[in-house]
């Protein structure tokens, strides 16, 4: 990697910034001054300026994805089912990506994939309860009592889930279409909940984490986050 990239990697200032420390000598590789603007670092070298050694800052990757039904989001599946990574592009092929969190098999939609553990575990932590919404499809058309039970708590392996957002959408050719917004990450939280009011889901989609939505990414295609996104995440 060209000196003035690396320089700016590591803080030290914008690329054309950096430039200049170079030019005025007061950058050295491997105990060398370096004056030329066209010099490589390499992985191993020590790079100094002023006497202070630097380093890159860790450069996080935050992704989005439309995660089509069909996929798995764990990275060892004992079916050999595919896998959501195999969705990203080549450039991401060696870098150590995982999902945040989990979407079954079936249920397609929003799911940001990062290498940023902190900030995964800060969405996924049941304390910080980040709102997650999703459109569930069932047949029949839902009643407003059942959305209330769906409201108020449902008992999953005898624990009430917490209070959520519940309301019919639309009702057409004989399928209600439901958003729902919740606050934990149970297991198959969402089909289970309408499981448990005799309602099997048909579709299920997260169109929402929190403030940030999915919005009109083609389904299987990913993008990256902008910083204002990111910096969004940051705060959850
Ligand atoms: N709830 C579900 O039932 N499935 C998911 O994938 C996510 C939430």
């Amino acid at each position: 990697m060209r000196i003035n990239k690396y320089l700016a990697l590591c803080g030290v200032s914008s690329r054309r910034n950096s430039e200049v420390f170079v030019v005025e000598g007061k950058v050295k590789i491997n105990g060398r001054t370096v004056t030329d603007l066209a010099t490589d670092v390499k992985d191993a070298d020590i790079v100094t300026v002023n006497g202070v050694r630097v380093s890159p800052v860790e450069q996080h990757i935050y992704i989005m994805l439309n995660k089509p039904k069909g996929y798995v989001c764990t990275t060892s599946d004992e079916y050999g089912r595919k896998n959501v990574l195999q969705l990203l592009s080549e450039e991401y092929a060696d870098k150590r990506i995982f999902p945040v969190g989990r979407l079954d098999f079936d249920t397609e939609g929003l799911l940001l994939l990062t290498t940023d553990g902190d900030l995964a575990n800060r969405i996924m932590h049941p304390h910080n309860e980040v709102p997650k919404t999703y459109v569930a499809k069932v047949e029949g058309e839902i009643s407003e009592s059942e959305l209330g039970k769906l409201r108020g708590g449902v008992l999953l392996d005898g624990v009430r889930t917490k209070k959520c957002k519940a309301k019919l959408k639309d009702f057409s050719e004989g399928i209600s279409r439901v958003e729902v917004v919740i606050t934990e990450g149970r297991n198959r939280q969402v089909r289970r909940m309408f499981d448990s009011i005799n309602r099997e889901v048909v579709f299920l989609k997260r169109t929402a984490i929190g403030e940030l939505k999915l919005g009109n990414l083609y389904r299987g295609m990913s993008r990256a986050l902008n910083d204002k996104e990111v910096e969004y995440l940051k705060k959850l």
